[in-house]
């Protein structure tokens, strides 16, 4: 693991996208993993600034997002569907063709043959190259919750309620936070090529230090990553502060 600890959240941002931005100039069809809420918010705002003033060109990526809510249609403002096309889609060349949101509202497919289908396709475009992560107050990773086993495939995952309660802050009121996600598993995670892993904040502190403690556990998902060969971490000061 390669520990990059930064000033604040802006200069995360910078460095994450700079990385990506690299990654993309030595592949042209790079397949990237993409994570919402509000931490790679920035890393997307530098990527569409990076785009438009040329230096980047989209048109071969293929994208696989980790999660959607389920109960959620994709048109819901608070959907991940929403947040990608608004802060990263709507704004560089990537064909719409090589957009991958995981959803089963759309072609009336059970949520299991959803999942399939997700995790064919992404191995059909050959495994991702370059896996985006953030990380929850409680150490998920996409929406693999904390549990005594973990599934390797997509799936249908009940929130926790810590995750319920950290993204209340996108919603009204807690009780209108969707209780259900389709998330990527731990497999196209773990068999990324590079895993780019961010946080920005005290309420990360501790998530950091119960994943990067020498101790991998189920129970903490994102210590999982320590199993894998190359991951970037970068994460600001105080993120950082019980590393
Ligand atoms: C989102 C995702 C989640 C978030 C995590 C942190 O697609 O997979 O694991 O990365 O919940 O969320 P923020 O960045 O809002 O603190």
């Amino acid at each position: 693991m390669k520990l990059t600890v930064v000033q604040d959240y802006d200069q995360m941002s910078k460095k994450a996208a700079s990385l990506v931005a690299g990654k993309l100039k030595e592949k042209k069809d790079l397949v990237l993993g993409l994570a919402t809420g509000s931490t790679p918010e920035g890393m997307y705002a530098n990527l569409v600034k990076m785009y438009r003033e040329g230096h980047l060109d989209f048109s071969l990526v293929t994208t696989f997002n980790l999660d959607e809510y389920v109960d959620l249609c994709p048109q819901h403002p608070q959907s991940y569907h929403t947040y990608m096309y608004k802060h990263l889609f709507d704004h560089i060349n990537i064909k719409p063709e090589n957009i991958n949101i995981p959803c089963y509202t759309k072609n009336n497919l059970s949520a299991s043959d959803a999942c399939r289908d997700y995790d064919q396709k992404i191995v059909q475009t050959g495994g991702i190259d370059l896996q985006v992560l953030g990380i929850g107050v409680n150490g998920h990773i996409g929406f693999n919750e904390p549990a005594s086993s973990l599934p390797i495939s997509t799936h249908l995952v009940e929130l926790a309620s810590e995750t319920i309660e950290a993204n209340s802050r996108f919603f009204n009121s807690i009780e209108q936070v969707p209780r259900r996600a389709l998330t990527m598993g731990l497999g196209p995670i773990m068999h990324a090529g590079l895993i780019l892993l961010l946080a920005s904040g005290g309420s990360k502190a501790h998530a950091l230090k119960e994943s990067f403690s020498g101790l991998v556990t189920t129970e903490v998902p994102a210590s999982l990553l320590q199993l894998h060969p190359n991951v970037v971490v970068i994460v600001d000061r105080d993120a950082a502060s019980l590393l």
